[in-house]
């Protein structure tokens, strides 16, 4: 299957969807249904809340609502 595109974090109305630890979640555990890949494999469980943390950063100083 083509990889579909990752989302868009500065949506903010999009992201809201997913609060933080849901992306945590999807960060590990990864979701078929939208084709995010896990990557448990890759960061520590710990470490997942770095991404998270700067998908909130950008989107505090960059974010668009609609
Ligand atoms: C090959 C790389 C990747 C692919 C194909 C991919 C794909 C996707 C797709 C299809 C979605 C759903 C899109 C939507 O909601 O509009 C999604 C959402 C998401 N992706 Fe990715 N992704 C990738 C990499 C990553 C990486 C590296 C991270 C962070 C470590 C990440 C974090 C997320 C999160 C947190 C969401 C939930 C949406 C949100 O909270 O706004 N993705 N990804």
């Amino acid at each position: 299957m083509p990889l579909k595109e990752c989302a868009n974090f500065l949506d903010l109305d999009h992201s809201a969807i997913n609060g933080p630890g849901e992306k945590y979640w999807l960060i590990g555990n990864s979701s078929p249904e939208t084709g995010i890949p896990g990557f448990s494999a890759q960061i520590e469980p710990f470490d997942r809340w770095h991404p998270v943390n700067h998908i909130l950063n950008l989107q505090k100083s960059r974010g668009k609502k609609k």
